[in-house]
């Protein structure tokens, strides 16, 4: 299992009076944030505040309006292997099976391209390590939206990013999977060393998953006692994020 293990450094994300929006439309202004390498920041804030539009723009696919977004101290160009993405609608491609769809990004990419035989190699030991060892010749269409959301995590981490950018990938699960992948999610980052945001509407998610938590709304980042225990996330700090939201 060499090849899930192997570390990259984490990329060091920042933001630097950053203005968001679409078209003049400013959604967020002044936004100064740092995500240090192999930290998992998770954000919070009310639906409509910006979160996806943050994450869009850490991601290189939607220019800031004004000031600057860096990935270890030089500016984004754009869209970047370093930086994978992961939705809450599964990104999947229909036509294509469970392995394929995780090979895809071992197979594009200068720096990236691997031989079939070690792509293969790579996308089955990662099904695998989310708990699909059987399905590698399922199509999309015939897997849970859990067991989609797992493909969608091996596909991120097969091509060993230096950052993962996660907006509500878990939101339309219920309860129980949801907790399931929230474990997965913290067992397989565990070797990769990559640098992690996380967007949730959920707050005992973010407590649960994040080393720090932003607030988008207020502009705060509150940081997160550890260890990890999802029935004793505390209770001042719970509330003190649910009442700023
Ligand atoms: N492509 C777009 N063009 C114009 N305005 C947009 C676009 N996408 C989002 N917006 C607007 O930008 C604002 C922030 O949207 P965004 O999707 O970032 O919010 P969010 O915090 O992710 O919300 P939710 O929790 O509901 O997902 C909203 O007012 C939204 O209407
Ligand atoms: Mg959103």
């Amino acid at each position: 299992m060499t090849t899930l293990t192997t570390q990259k450094p984490g990329a060091t994300l920042a933001l630097r009076g950053v203005r968001l929006g679409h078209r003049g439309n400013v959604v967020l202004d002044g936004v100064d944030l740092t995500v240090e390498a192999g930290e998992v920041l998770t954000v919070v804030g009310p639906s409509g505040c910006g979160k996806s539009t943050l994450l869009r723009t850490l991601a290189g696919l939607l220019p800031p309006l004004g000031g600057t977004v860096e990935q270890d101290g030089r500016p984004l160009t754009g869209p970047d292997a370093d930086r994978a993405l992961v939705f809450q609608d599964d990104a999947l491609l229909p036509w294509r099976t469970v392995r394929a769809n995780v090979e895809l990004p071992l197979a594009i990419g200068r720096s990236r391209r691997l031989p079939r035989a070690e792509r293969r190699q790579v996308a089955e030991e990662w099904l695998e390590r989310v708990g699909l060892g059987g399905h590698a010749h399922r199509l999309p269409h015939q897997l849970s939206g859990g067991q989609r959301q797992r493909v969608q995590l091996a596909r991120a981490l097969a091509a060993r990013p230096r950052a993962v950018l996660m907006d509500e990938p878990f939101g339309a699960l219920d309860a129980q999977t949801r907790a399931e992948m929230q474990d997965l999610l913290v067992d397989v980052l565990a070797g990769t060393g990559a640098t992690v945001v996380f967007v949730t509407h959920d707050v005992d998610e973010a407590l649960f998953l994040g080393d720090r938590v932003a607030l988008l709304g207020t502009g705060e980042v509150v940081p997160v006692p550890h260890p990890r225990d999802r029935d004793s996330s505390p209770a001042g700090l719970r509330q003190q994020i649910i009442n700023s939201l």
